[in-house]
């Protein structure tokens, strides 16, 4: 076996001895920061360092329950430079964590893209095609977080040229009929909950309104399900209102759950086990592990809202279908004491009261009070995606 080989066959075992997974050994071999544990308070703030090939600062974010399923990747473009163009074999999800930019984006024989984006903006760079960043701002750093699947990826094909240097190309995905590729999501029509935006680029997640009740998941709260054309990628943004929380939930692994606008913390625990709180804030980030139970609480005087982007379709946990519901989530009657007991000493801190009603507590099928009209998004028989 000759050297190269060698090494590729070891690569390509690499998630047999030591627990690591293909993808893992290529991060930890990029020499930038890898940010490990439950949550990140702040991407804005957490340590990047010199990528010396793709001419940015970076870090990787690897919290624990996107082991092995998702990448989260932080770069961070100096005020008035820009990135060398590359290509990537994956569809990749992009969230705008602080800044303003422009991209690129074209394929052999497709004409060039250009659009710009500002703080919060979300945007789908389809798989084979070129990109290019660009920091359209000369006082301050762009910073972006890229969602992408290439850890399940490398179990199947470890080679880094593969995603980083392949040929194969969709110049498809990048003339949609109609629309222009980077038209701003529209809504389509129902499907699931009630609330579907169906597009390439969402201008602002904190600003994003048109949602649809989500009865189902308590706390008076409203979803709106994210669909990127011709992809797997996906998620959901959720938004509840002040002084409440959501009931306690569990599924599958890998959600990259960023929060756009609001104050609160969620709480992340395995069955039977010791309790996670992760503070949160605009540009917090969190990943409830594979299977615990977690629930989300708004501490301050203004909606908070919450972006999920999802893992792949098999990774989803199917917690919501009926039969499975009692194992799944967590009625407020039968949540522990504690729970609503550290809401109202959290609240306390900001000088401010629960507003959960007191029958929620007490009427396992209490019904959120909404707005006259507004259209139901329960659907509790609906596949789960971390919703
Ligand atoms: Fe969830």
């Amino acid at each position: 076996m000759t050297q190269q080989a060698d090494a590729q066959d070891q690569i390509a075992r690499g998630g047999a001895g030591d627990g690591k997974y293909v993808y893992d050994r290529w991060m930890e071999a990029q020499g930038v920061p890898v940010h490990r544990g439950y949550f990140i308070e702040d991407l804005k703030t957490i340590e990047v360092a010199p990528w010396g090939e793709r001419e940015c600062d970076a870090a990787f974010v690897q919290l624990s329950g996107m082991e092995g399923v998702a990448e989260a990747r932080i770069t961070e473009i100096a005020p008035k430079a820009s990135v060398p163009p590359m290509r990537f074999a994956l569809d990749e999800v992009i969230y705008t964590v602080s800044g303003w930019g422009i991209a690129t984006v074209w394929a052999e024989g497709v004409a060039k893209h250009s659009f710009e984006f500002g703080p919060r903006s979300l945007f789908l760079i389809p798989r084979g095609s070129y990109r290019q960043f660009a920091n359209a701002r000369g006082d301050q750093p762009l910073r972006l977080l890229h969602n992408n699947y290439l850890p399940v990826a490398m179990s199947l094909e470890p080679d880094p040229g593969f995603y980083f240097n392949n040929s194969y190309a969709h110049p498809e995905l990048l003339q949609p009929k109609g629309d222009d590729l980077y038209a701003v999501a529209k809504r389509a029509p129902a499907m699931g909950r009630g609330a579907t935006w169906y597009g390439n680029f969402f201008t602002d997640m904190g600003a994003w309104e048109d949602l649809v009740p989500h009865r189902a998941r308590g706390g008076g709260g409203h979803v709106v399900d994210v669909s990127f054309p011709n992809s797997q990628m996906g998620g959901h943004m959720s938004v509840f209102p002040p002084g409440t929380y959501k009931k306690g939930h569990r599924h599958g692994p890998g959600r990259v759950i960023v929060i756009p606008a609001g104050e609160g913390y969620s709480i992340m625990w395995p069955e039977g086990g010791e309790k996670i709180v992760a503070p949160w804030h605009e540009g917090s980030m969190f990943t409830p592990p594979d299977r615990w139970f977690h629930q989300h609480f708004n501490v301050s005087v203004t909606p908070a809202r919450y972006l999920a982007l999802a893992p792949l379709p098999q990774f989803s946990g199917w917690s919501e279908d009926v039969e499975d519901r009692a194992r799944n989530q967590i009625e407020y009657p039968a949540e522990e004491l504690w729970i609503r007991e550290k809401f109202e000493e959290e609240l306390g801190k900001h000088g401010l009261k629960s507003l959960m009603p007191a029958e929620a507590y007490e009427n396992l099928d209490y019904k959120w009070g909404y707005g006259e009209g507004e259209e139901s998004g329960a659907n509790i028989g609906a596949r789960a995606s971390g919703k």
